[in-house]
């Protein structure tokens, strides 16, 4: 993810990314378990999946798993595995119908390898489909990448004084994919917990008090006509 988009923002951003936060708590309040949350925010991803694929979103960068969800307990982290599992079978006519294609962001070599296989197989089955790209973060960190992404550019026998931002950028696991435009955190918490570091370098934020099974596709057009009114100069002078 290395190139950025114009400077203006009445249109619908390219490049939407969603810190999904607020499932547990949503469990919480109603005295359920903590995988109740999952199930319902699943649920809701699927919502906004939709929304944004019907709005002309173009990439959507859902934060399903990070690197350091793993510290959850064994019956917690297989419980969302399994959720990811059941999406990425589950919505195989969806996406056909839909036209969306679904890939991979985060590290593939710390997951189970059947969500490894599902991830290839759905990513190889929605290869050419020229609808809304939706990119599971999974078993990702935003310094793992940037990590990741140096040791592939030290492969390629490059010195350390002549790396460019250019170089690293094409280095990192998508760099054929924008920056995102816009990134929204639900459920009232106010930081980035590792999301798209690089890519999110120029990033408008949105955060919502609204827990993530509540998100419907109302939220994300909130989100998107308040990302409307804002001004993005880049680090420049405004756009007169
Ligand atoms: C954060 O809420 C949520 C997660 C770590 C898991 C996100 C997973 C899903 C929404 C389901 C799978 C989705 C797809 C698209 C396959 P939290 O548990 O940290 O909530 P809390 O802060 O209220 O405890």
């Amino acid at each position: 993810m290395s190139a950025s988009s114009p400077p203006w923002t009445s249109q619908v951003p390219a490049h939407i990314g969603i810190i999904m936060d607020g499932n547990g708590r949503w469990a919480q309040k109603r005295k359920q378990l903590r995988t109740q949350g999952h199930l319902e925010g699943l649920k809701s991803a699927k919502r906004i999946v939709k929304a944004a694929s019907d709005l002309g979103v173009r990439y959507l960068t859902l934060y399903v798993f990070s690197t350091e969800n793993w510290k959850r307990t064994t019956e917690e982290v297989g419980f969302i595995m399994g959720l990811v599992k059941q999406y990425l079978r589950g919505e195989l006519d969806f996406y056909r119908q839909n036209r969306i294609r679904i890939r991979h962001t985060g590290d593939p070599a710390g997951l189970p390898a059947d969500i490894v296989k599902e991830l290839h197989e759905a990513a190889e089955e929605t290869r050419l489909f020229e609808g809304l790209q939706v990119i599971l973060a999974l078993n990702y960190g935003g310094r793992d990448e940037i990590i990741r992404a140096f040791r592939r550019l030290s492969g390629t026998g490059v010195s350390a004084g002549t790396v460019t931002e250019e170089a690293l950028g094409q280095c990192l696991d998508n760099p054929d994919i924008p920056d995102p435009d816009l990134i929204i955190r639900s459920a009232g918490e106010y930081r980035i917990s590792n999301f798209l570091l690089w890519e999110g370098a120029y990033s408008e934020y949105y955060f919502s008090d609204k827990l993530w099974p509540d998100w419907t596709g109302d939220d994300l057009a909130a989100a998107i006509a308040d990302y409307q009114q804002r001004e993005r100069r880049f680090g420049g002078l405004k756009n007169e």
